[in-house]
């Protein structure tokens, strides 16, 4: 870090402390902080982590994760292997208030992939649920069996307060597993993770050693068993490898981990929507077609105009590769993504955008880059009311370590941006505002290393200079 931009961001300080005034006037061309933190090496946890534990008993079940299971938030989708023998797919359900016993039965799947042979997955699709309500489930029936509990979302609706986490290129090291921590441990409590891809990076082991999807699986599944996480996939899940017959993309990945996409009218699982509490989250896929006449341009397309933002106020994206991105780490590898759908974006007034990919975190001001057509040569983005805040969040900590080059000066369109691992969360308060905050690792839990109060796009088009900024 230069002592020149140490020097402009404490002159922010001071100007923020002694005017309060809004910064973005005075410091245009955003803040790169002076957070200077050692840098070592990433390093993946050993197979014989306590993180990776195989649960005790006979075909007990493990790597349990739950996501939103239809569009509205009443049915959720349990995830679990077993090693044994396939065993039971049933998942036993009852809510807190009623001792009544449900059942829902499931299917269970395995894959090859080159030598490796999956365990037995099972999916079971829990519906009909009540929203706002806490339920035990248990599964393993028959052999060792283990119970977990979730809780229902509220039902949709414009006020309905909600808390998201957010976090990206997680991967299974020892930053990981810190930054999975602090995600626990937030003093803001996420209630379900918008995870934008990159989850086991078991692609960078020998033939995509599957073996690391497993050990992820159970990393995770402290959080994943008890609160929802909404996928997106990223380019470690593609896990394409002709030179060892692996020719179909996201194989690993999709066997794993299943999505509600039909409820949304999508015809795969990379792309799909859901509405929780407030949001309407659409989810996309970097690395599936987005080209004008592909499923995913229709889909999407068809998509944005049917969110009622009377219904579900906010509106967030989730893409792997970012489309704003100033680090020199996948420059420019969101662009042509960015060219085919920013436009949308814009018309449809999308708050936020999240994506990771970059392992480090940037925020941007509400920028657009949508004039230029070839010809006119208009091809600076500019600030516009109308254009969401783009997030790169891909500071899980994965073992490819961190992105520490930034391309210099900062961008004017770069708001904060700093090479830390970490997670973010986005407190929606109601129609109007939302709390978003940054975590680096090296603090403790509760210490917000960026902040803004995000103003909803569609119920309050313009921010105002008092909530629009305070860091
Ligand atoms: C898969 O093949 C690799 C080498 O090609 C070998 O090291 C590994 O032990 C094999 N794994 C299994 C499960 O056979
Ligand atoms: C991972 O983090 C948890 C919770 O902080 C801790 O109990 C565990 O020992 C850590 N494991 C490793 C391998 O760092
Ligand atoms: C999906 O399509 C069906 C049939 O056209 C329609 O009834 C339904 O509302 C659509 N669902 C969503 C979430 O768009
Ligand atoms: C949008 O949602 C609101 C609130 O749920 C509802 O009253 C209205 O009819 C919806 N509009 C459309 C076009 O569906
Ligand atoms: C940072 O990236 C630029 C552009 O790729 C490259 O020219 C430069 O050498 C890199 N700097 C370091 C310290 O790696
Ligand atoms: C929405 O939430 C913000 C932040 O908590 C609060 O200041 C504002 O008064 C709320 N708006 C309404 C209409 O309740
Ligand atoms: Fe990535």
């Amino acid at each position: 870090m230069g002592a020149s931009r140490m020097g402009s961001f404490g002159f922010c300080i001071m100007l923020i402390l002694g005017l309060i005034l809004n910064e973005s006037l005075l410091c245009n061309g955003g803040v790169t902080s002076s957070f200077v933190r050692k840098v070592e090496k990433t390093m993946d946890m050993p197979l014989d982590s306590d993180v990776f534990r195989v649960p005790p008993g006979y075909n007990a079940p493990q790597q349990v994760h739950i996501t939103q299971g239809d569009h509205v938030g009443k049915a959720v989708i349990v995830s679990w292997v077993t090693v044994d023998e396939p065993g039971s797919s049933t998942v036993l359900y009852w809510s807190e208030k009623s001792k009544q016993k449900n059942k829902a039965n499931g299917k269970v799947t395995t894959y090859k992939y080159y030598n490796y042979t999956s365990g037995y997955i099972h999916h079971c699709t829990i519906k009909h649920l009540k929203f706002d309500t806490k339920y035990y489930y248990k599964i393993g029936i028959g052999h060792v069996a283990r119970t977990f509990w979730f809780v229902t979302p509220p039902e949709v609706g414009p006020d309905v307060p909600y808390t998201f986490g957010l976090i990206g290129d997680l991967g299974q090291s020892f930053d990981s597993n810190k930054t999975l921590t602090h995600y626990e441990l937030n003093p803001i409590k996420g209630q379900a993770v918008l995870f934008v891809g990159d989850l086991s990076y078991a692609d960078n082991y020998p033939n995509h050693d599957n073996v690391r999807w497993d050990t992820w699986g159970r990393f995770v599944e402290r959080s994943t068993a008890y609160q929802p996480w909404i996928w997106t996939a990223g380019n470690h899940e593609i896990d394409f490898a002709p030179e060892i017959g692996e020719t179909k993309p996201f194989k690993p990945y999709t066997h794993r981990y299943h999505v509600p996409y039909r409820a949304s009218n999508s015809t795969a699982p990379l792309w799909y929507s859901i509405k929780r509490a407030s949001a309407y989250i659409i989810v996309l896929s970097s690395y599936s077609a987005y080209g004008k006449y592909t499923p995913q341009f229709k889909w999407l397309e068809e998509e944005l105009p049917k969110v009622n933002r009377t219904e579900t106020p906010w509106l967030i994206v989730l893409v792997h590769s970012p489309w704003y991105n100033s680090y020199n780490y996948h420059y420019m590898e969101g662009e042509t993504m960015r060219v085919m759908y920013e436009p949308w974006f814009v018309k449809y007034k999308v708050d936020m955008v999240f994506a990771g990919h970059v392992h480090a975190y940037e925020r941007t001001e509400r920028i657009s880059n949508v004039a230029y057509n070839v010809v006119n040569g208009e091809c600076t983005p500019i600030r516009d009311q109308s254009a969401p805040i783009y997030i790169t969040i891909g500071d899980g900590g994965n073992l490819e370590g961190l992105a520490t080059n930034m391309t210099e000066p900062q961008p004017a369109y770069s708001a904060f941006r700093e090479a830390s691992f970490g997670h973010a969360t986005l407190a929606i308060k109601n129609r109007t505002h939302a709390y978003y905050s940054w975590h680096r690792n090296q603090d403790g839990y509760a210490v917000e290393a960026d902040k803004i109060w995000v103003n909803n796009r569609f119920w309050h088009p313009v921010d105002e200079s008092t909530t629009a900024k305070s860091r």
